[in-house]
C-alpha cells in the first residue's frame, strides 16, 4: 500500500491554498499591503481545513468541531487579551504548540501506522516514511522545549541572562550526533511499530533535552534572532509531518514557513553582526558576562531637562531624527509622538524616523505601531539608509530605544551588544533621551554612555506623557 493519495479536486484546492500563502507572505512584507496579506492567509487556511475534512469524509466532524471552538476559543481571547508588549512571548508559545503537534503526529503514526497508509501489509512502516516520522518528531520536539525555554524568558518566568553548561558545545554536539545515528539505525533497521524498539521515544526524549539545552545559554539581545529561528524549525516539522500524512498542503505551508523564518533569521543575524551558523548551533553571543557596565551610574553626572526646554530647542532646529523603541510601545506613545512631528513640520523643521531592525521586542514593532499613528512610510528610514544623517542633524530624539543606541556595541568588546550595529547618535548636535528612570536599562541590560555626554538632555518621565507636554510646550 502507498501513501492514500488525495482526489484531483483535493491537490487543486491545496494548490490554491498555497498560492494564497505565498501572496499572504508577499502582503506582510510592507505594512501597507499587510492587512490583505493577513486575508490572503486567513483564505488559504479556510480552503485547506475545509478540503481536508471533506476529503475525510468528514470523519470524526464532531470531535473535530469541538476540537475547533476550544482551540479556537482560546486563541481568540488570547490574541484580544494580549499586549503588543507581550506579543514574542505569545508567537514563542504558539511556535511551541507547533513542534508538539509535530511529535504527537508521529507518535499517532508510528504507533498507527496502518491508519496512515504508511505501512506494507506485514505492518511495516516504508523506509521513506521513517525518514520524515523520524525527522518530524525530533524537529518538532526541539521546537518544542526550545520555544517554552524562550517563552519563558521573554516572558520574565526565567532569568533572561545565558546560562552557560561547562563544554556544552562537546555534549550538545554529542547529543546531535546521537539523535542523528539513532535516525539512521531506525531507518535501516526495518523496525515496524512499537513493539520493534523504541527508538522513536528515546529519539524524541533526546531532542526535547537538545531543545533546551541549545536555548539556555542564550541571553540579553540575542533572543529576537532564536525565535524567528524556532519559526523556522517550526515550518520544517509541519514539513515533515506534511511527507508522513500525504497532505501537500502540510509540505507547502510547512516550507514556506520553514524558509521565511529561516530567511528572515539570516536577515536579523546580519542587522546584528551575528553569524547565523553560531545561531544554528546554539548559545551565540553568550561567552561574555553580561558586563560592559562601567562605573555605577548613580555617579556619574549627567544634565536633565524639561518639556519646555525640549520644545524651545526643537522648534530652533532644521533637522529631528526621532529613534523609536520599546519604550514607545509600552508607553503607546505613537500617536503623541506624531502630532508633535507635525507640529515641527509646521514650523519648517525637517523630521525623519530612524528603525533599527530589532527594536522594540519583536521584527517590524515600531514600524506597525508607527504605521497605526498613520506616519507617512516615506518618512521612516532603516538604520543603513539613515545612520549617515546623524551628522547633519540638529536634534536625535529617542524616546524609549537604549539598547539600539549604545556605543558600547561599537567599542566594548565585553559588552553582550557588542558587534551589533547601532545609530551613531553621538554625532547629532544634541540628543534628547526620553525614559523613566536612569536606573532603567535595556533589553541587554547595560548601561549606555549617551546618557552622560555633554550634549545629551535626558528627559526622565514615561513617554507618551513627555511627549504630551512637549506637544503642549509647542502650541
Ligand atoms: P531597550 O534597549 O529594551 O530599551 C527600552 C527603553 O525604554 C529603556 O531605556 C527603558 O528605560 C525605556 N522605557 C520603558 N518603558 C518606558 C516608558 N513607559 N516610557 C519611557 N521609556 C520607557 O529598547 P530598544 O532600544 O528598542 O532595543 C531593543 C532590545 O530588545 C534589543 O536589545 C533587542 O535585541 C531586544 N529584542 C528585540 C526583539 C526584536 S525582534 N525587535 C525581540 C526581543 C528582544 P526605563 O525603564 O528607565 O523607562
Amino acid at each position: 500500500m502507498e501513501h492514500v493519495t488525495a482526489p484531483a479536486w483535493a491537490l487543486l484546492a491545496y494548490l490554491v491554498s498555497g498560492v494564497l500563502f505565498i501572496l499572504a507572505l508577499r502582503g506582510l512584507s510592507s505594512p501597507e499591503t499587510s492587512r490583505a496579506g493577513n486575508r490572503y492567509g486567513m483564505a488559504g487556511m479556510l480552503i485547506a481545513v475545509v478540503t481536508t475534512l471533506v476529503m475525510q469524509q468528514l470523519a470524526g466532524i464532531v470531535e473535530i468541531l469541538i476540537a475547533i471552538a476550544i482551540g479556537g476559543g482560546i486563541g481568540l481571547v488570547t490574541a484580544r487579551r494580549i499586549a503588543m508588549t507581550d506579543m514574542p512571548q505569545l508567537v514563542a508559545a504558539f511556535h511551541s504548540l507547533v513542534g508538539m503537534a509535530a511529535v504527537l503526529v508521529a507518535l499517532a503514526a508510528w504507533l498507527n501506522p496502518g491508519a496512515f497508509g504508511i505501512a506494507d501489509a506485514a505492518g511495516q512502516i516504508f523506509a521513506v516514511s521513517r525518514v520524515e516520522l523520524a525527522l518530524g518528531a525530533a524537529i518538532g520536539a526541539i521546537t518544542f522545549s526550545g520555544s517554552v525555554i524562550a517563552f519563558a524568558k521573554l516572558n520574565g518566568n526565567m532569568s533572561g541572562a545565558p546560562i552557560i553548561l561547562p563544554a556544552r558545545h562537546v555534549i550538545n554536539f554529542g547529543i546531535l550526533g546521537g539523535i542523528v545515528v539513532l535516525i539512521a539505525l531506525y531507518v535501516l533497521s526495518g523496525a515496524g511499530g512499537p513493539g520493534e524498539g523504541m527508538l522513536i521515544p528515546i529519539i524524541v526524549a533526546l531532542a526535547f533535552l537538545i531543545g533546551f539545552l541549545l536555548i539556555i545559554p542564550i541571553g540579553g539581545a540575542d533572543m529576537p534572532v532564536v525565535v524567528s529561528m524556532l519559526n523556522s524549525y517550526s515550518g520544517w516539522a509541519a514539513a515533515a509531518m506534511g511527507f508522513t500524512l500525504g497532505n501537500s498542503a502540510m509540505i507547502i505551508t510547512g516550507a514556506l514557513v520553514g524558509s521565511s523564518g529561516a530567511i528572515l533569521s539570516y536577515i536579523m543575524c546580519r542587522a546584528m553582526n551575528r553569524s547565523f551558523l553560531s545561531v544554528i548551533a546554539g548559545g551565540f553571543g553568550a561567552d561574555s558576562s553580561g558586563g560592559g557596565n562601567g562605573e555605577p551610574r548613580e555617579q556619574r553626572p549627567y544634565k536633565q531637562g524639561s518639556a519646555a526646554d525640549a520644545a524651545f530647542m526643537l522648534e530652533q532646529a532644521e533637522k529631528v531624527i526621532i529613534i523609536p523603541g520599546y519604550g514607545m510601545a509600552v508607553a503607546q506613545a505613537q500617536h503623541a509622538l506624531r502630532e508633535m512631528a507635525d507640529m515641527l513640520e509646521e514650523k519648517g523643521v525637517e523630521v525623519k524616523y530612524a528603525i533599527h531592525p530589532v527594536a522594540g521586542r519583536m521584527p517590524g514593532h515600531m514600524n506597525v505601531l508607527l504605521a497605526e499613528a498613520q506616519v507617512p512610510y516615506e518618512n521612516v528610514f532603516e538604520l543603513e539608509d539613515i545612520n549617515s544623517e546623524f551628522a547633519q542633524a540638529d536634534v536625535a530624539f529617542i524616546i524609549g530605544a537604549n539598547d539600539v543606541v549604545n556605543p558600547a556595541a561599537k567599542t566594548d568588546k565585553s559588552s553582550p551588544i557588542y558587534g551589533m550595529p547601532v545609530f551613531d547618535v553621538e554625532k547629532a548636535k544634541q540628543v534628547f533621551f526620553i525614559k523613566r528612570s536612569m536606573g532603567g536599562v535595556g533589553y541587554a541590560g547595560v548601561d549606555n554612555d549617551v546618557f552622560y555626554m555633554d550634549q545629551t538632555m535626558m528627559l526622565l518621565s514615561d513617554a507618551k506623557k513627555m511627549v504630551e507636554e512637549i506637544v503642549k510646550a509647542l502650541d
